[in-house]
């Protein structure tokens, strides 16, 4: 069968992806075992592990928001109502009996309008509620502080909350990660930086944000 083979993730967005992906492991597992879930590094190393963890995940928030707006890559994450009908019919029945993605990817299109408005709202709301909790978190050192101690109560159990949401988006980009033209091709791409393309239907005009 022909196919064509198309550039989608810079070396920059590969490393932000991968090395995101690890931080955020580090933060989960630090993060619950302090928590109280399960016992791995010891609490006081859980600790520190969690501080340096949280430290390089927002150094490395800090250079992909420029990184993303320099190269305009930010379109890719803006949600848009354009075929949002068609991939929830693909993803509840399409997808089942092996029709054509309803969504073409690109540079500049590289999610569908269900994975924009989950990237959205992960990027924009989960981790930006992380770092504000987390850091509300850090500089509680009770009694010289000003926050009493109802206001950290909330901040806690919000970041706990933010924890599990991390968690399900996780599980459900794992699942999503295995619906790409093969099983493993979304994950060889996003090593690569190209994707191998054999389904001569996929050739529709992209999705453009509103
Ligand atoms: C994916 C992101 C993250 C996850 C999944 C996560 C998870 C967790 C969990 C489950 C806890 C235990 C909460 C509790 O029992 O009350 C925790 C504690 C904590 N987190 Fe996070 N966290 C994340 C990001 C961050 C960030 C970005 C920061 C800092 C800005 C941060 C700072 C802290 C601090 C200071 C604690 C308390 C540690 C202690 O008790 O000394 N976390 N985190």
């Amino acid at each position: 069968m022909k196919y064509s083979k198309q550039l989608l993730y810079s070396k920059f967005e590969r490393f932000w992806h991968w090395t995101q992906m690890l931080l955020v492991m580090m933060l989960t597992l630090t993060g619950f075992e302090i928590h109280g879930n399960f016992p791995m590094f010891g609490f006081e190393q859980a600790v520190r592990l969690h501080s340096a963890a949280a430290w390089s995940f927002m150094g490395l928030a800090v250079v992909s928001i420029f990184w993303m707006i320099v190269t305009k890559q930010y379109v890719n994450f803006i949600p848009t109502k354009n075929k949002l009908r068609e991939q929830v019919l693909y993803y509840t029945s399409g997808i089942f009996k092996g029709m054509p993605h309803p969504t073409h990817k690109t540079m500049f299109n590289k999610l569908n309008p269900l994975q924009r408005l989950v990237y959205a709202g992960l990027l924009i709301l989960i981790f930006p509620v992380q770092i504000f909790t987390g850091i509300v978190y850090m500089y509680y050192h009770y009694p010289q502080n000003p926050l009493d101690a109802s206001g950290l109560t909330f901040a806690a159990a919000t970041h706990t909350l933010g924890a599990f949401m991390v968690v399900a988006f996780v599980i459900v980009h794992v699942y999503m990660t295995t619906t790409g033209n093969s099983v493993s091709s979304n994950v060889k791409a996003m090593i690569s930086g190209y994707e191998k393309e054999t389904d001569p239907s996929l050739t529709e005009p992209s999705i453009q944000p509103e």
